[in-house]
């Protein structure tokens, strides 16, 4: 990321668009931010049109500012190498209970383990965060790897081995699954699991540390024992839930920035040191443009309206008090003429400190009816932020990858860090492998 001065610059002058959540952003007065030519000219784009900015098709007719900022968007883009397999019809076979999704995700991370590790001649791995077993099954299945799986969640542990027995008797010597919850000190733990799992000395054994979305912290906590394991010479790991990631007492992420040079170019500016909070996570991990691109009229403003009517009910309430959903509103409901009743169904208002119920009353129905008058056009606007988020998405997804490449390379000069999309953000949103490797022993 060779303009991290200017993306920072960028998203420091457009904070307003992610700065508050999305239930929070009428509150803090978002909408009243929108340059007011930026409405005109949205509100007059078609379907196609508006469905196509995000993959940078800017309309002629748009406000000049507009098309200034989505032509900054442009340039700061940074792609990342595509390298999706092309399956064999061996591999499309479906597993019992796996989704058709989870299976290309599965398959296309195990091929680029499966290369990786070729090529360094590894044949033992740990799966960090294994979930329910999927990613260590297909290794075993498609390469004979032993692989031992670490999971926090006792349950899931408890499920993986139920499916090993149901469905995969064969692997059970070579992949094994135990319950622990990872942190940067956890080698000593790994260590004594895989000699008494697999018989090896790990500590003279070249071993791999993969991982299918390993969520919020744990990508870097991966890392950590990539850097300070020698005899881990690679690490092949996908993230994901960076809205997951541990957040410090003044609302900012422990873990990012993580690199040197993402710190010193955020910090010396004080706005940028702004950036990292949790709405900036959150739209790190939202949906990419794919989707966006597939949505209708009716999709569009459906979307839009139930986004303005949950920030409403968020403008009704106290400060000592927090809107709470309950229960999915009931068809009857949602196809109510009275809009106020449609939209707090399925929520209900608690107090803050003492998390007691209360009921919505008169006064926020009158509030309701004077927001309502002033933002006729809310779900509209609501969309349309959405659209200027979405444009974004990607560079703020991006400043969280790279910096975790830096990272990796920056604690020494033998490790090599890539970043590489191995399957269609239109089947998995989080599709991008960080893939790290040692070039000789240290
Ligand atoms: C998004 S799920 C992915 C599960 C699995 N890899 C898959 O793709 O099906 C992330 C998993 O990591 C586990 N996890 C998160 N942090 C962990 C940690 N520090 N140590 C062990 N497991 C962790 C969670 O319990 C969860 O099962």
């Amino acid at each position: 990321m060779n303009n991290l001065e200017e993306v920072i610059r960028f998203l420091t002058e457009y904070q307003w668009i992610y700065k508050h959540s999305n239930t929070k952003y009428l509150k803090s007065g978002v909408l009243d931010q929108f340059p007011p030519g930026w409405i005109g000219s949205l509100r007059s784009l078609n379907q196609e049109e508006l469905n196509n900015i995000p993959f940078g098709r800017i309309p002629q007719s748009l406000d000049e500012d507009l098309k200034e900022f989505l032509r900054t968007i442009l340039r700061l883009k940074v792609d990342i190498p595509i390298v999706q397999i092309k399956e064999d019809d061996k591999d499309r076979r479906s597993i019992k209970g796996i989704s058709p999704k989870k299976m290309k995700e599965i398959s296309s991370l195990s091929f680029q383990i499966h290369q990786i590790c070729q090529k360094e001649n590894i044949h033992n791995l740990v799966d960090l965060g294994s979930g329910l077993g999927y990613l260590c099954q297909m290794l075993f299945e498609r390469h004979k790897y032993k692989i031992l799986g670490v999971e926090c969640d006792e349950e899931r542990v408890k499920s993986a081995r139920l499916r090993q027995e149901k469905y995969f008797p064969s692997s059970r010597d070579c992949v094994k699954f135990v319950s622990h919850f990872v942190t940067e000190d956890s080698w000593e733990f790994l260590s004594q699991e895989l000699k008494k799992a697999f018989e090896i000395h790990p500590d003279n054994t070249s071993l791999a540390l993969v991982g299918l979305h390993a969520c919020g912290d744990l990508t870097v906590t991966s890392v950590r024992i990539f850097q300070s394991t020698e005899n881990i010479r690679v690490l092949a790991v996908m993230p994901c839930c960076y809205h997951k990631m541990e957040i410090n007492s003044i609302g900012k992420p422990l873990n990012f920035p993580l690199s040197q040079r993402f710190r010193t170019v955020l910090t010396s500016n004080p706005a940028g040191d702004e950036i990292p909070r949790r709405p900036f996570l959150r739209l790190a991990c939202q949906q990419p443009a794919s989707r966006w691109k597939r949505m209708s009229e009716e999709e569009h403003k459906i979307h839009g309206n139930n986004m303005f009517r949950r920030a409403m009910l968020d403008t009704l309430v106290d400060t000592d008090e927090e809107v709470h959903r309950i229960k999915k509103a009931r068809e009857s409901v949602i196809h109510s003429d009275d809009e106020f009743e449609v939209a707090i169904c399925g929520f209900e208002i608690r107090n803050r400190n003492t998390g007691t119920s209360m009921p919505w009353k008169s006064e926020h129905r009158s509030k309701w009816r004077i927001l309502s008058r002033k933002y006729f056009n809310g779900g509209e606007l609501s969309e349309h932020l959405t659209l200027l988020q979405t444009t974004i998405q990607e560079i703020c997804e991006n400043m969280i990858l790279f910096d975790r490449k830096v990272y990796v390379e920056e604690a020494s000069a033998h490790f090599r860090c890539e970043l590489l999309k191995i399957l269609d953000a239109d089947i998995s949103p989080r599709c991008v492998l960080l893939l790290a490797t040692k070039t000789t022993k240290s």
